[in-house]
């Protein structure tokens, strides 16, 4: 049975590619990573990309000045290398609407926090856990959820909760949910390449 192709959007680090990247040269892994863009061309999940052989673009705002453009290249790219799920993870930008109208639902975004509570416009990288931590929760943990055309508001597929500990910095509860992230972004990718259905709710 062919593998599920999948496309990845990054920006910067790129562990989360790096955790999809091991997680599809598993023995029972029965998806793998096709294509990776990036609007940045100096990042290190970029070239992770590049040394491991996977096709790969820089594609931006310099490289594609209209973002009816830009779309457009990101949208062919992954059409291109036969993409059948795309993952947004740690993309900074919002997926233009061709893009999505082509692999929509198929298109997942990994989110450092229990969404509904801490998502939105301004809350990326240490902000979530900022408000986090100021929330007095205690736990918290990654989510991976539908795109949809605005900031974390899909369906929530899947999360893992993990503590959040009373002598937390930002640091240290980024680096335990982003180690959560690993484990869990895979395990999504692997269920939906296996053919489980996922259940959305599609109430408002
Ligand atoms: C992760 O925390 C992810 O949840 C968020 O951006 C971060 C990306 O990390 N969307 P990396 O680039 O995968 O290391």
């Amino acid at each position: 049975m062919p593998k599920l192709r999948v496309g990845v959007l990054v920006s910067h680090n790129g562990s989360n590619l790096r955790a999809l990247h091991r997680a599809a040269a598993e023995p029972a892994a029965r998806f793998e990573v096709v294509a990776v863009i990036s609007n940045n061309s100096g990042s290190p999940g970029l070239a992770y990309a590049r040394e491991h052989r996977i096709a790969t673009r820089h594609l931006s705002g310099k490289t594609h000045p209209g973002p009816d453009q830009l779309d457009e290249a990101i949208r062919a790219m992954f059409v291109e290398h036969s993409v059948e799920l795309v993952v947004t993870a740690g993309y900074m930008k919002k997926l233009g609407p061709r893009t999505r109208k082509q692999f929509a639902p198929n298109i997942l975004n990994i989110h450092p926090a229990l969404l509904p509570r801490f998502g939105g416009p301004g809350m990326y990288a240490n902000h979530v856990h900022q408000a986090v931590l100021d929330s007095g929760d205690t736990v918290s943990g990654p989510s991976v959820h539908i795109v949809d055309d605005e900031y974390d508001t899909g369906a929530v597929i899947a999360q893992l909760e993990v503590p959040v500990l009373a002598a937390d910095t930002v640091d240290t509860l980024a680096a335990r949910v982003l180690t959560a992230e690993h484990t869990l972004l895979p395990l999504v990718v692997q269920q939906i390449a296996t053919g489980h259905h996922l259940y959305l709710d599609s109430r408002p």
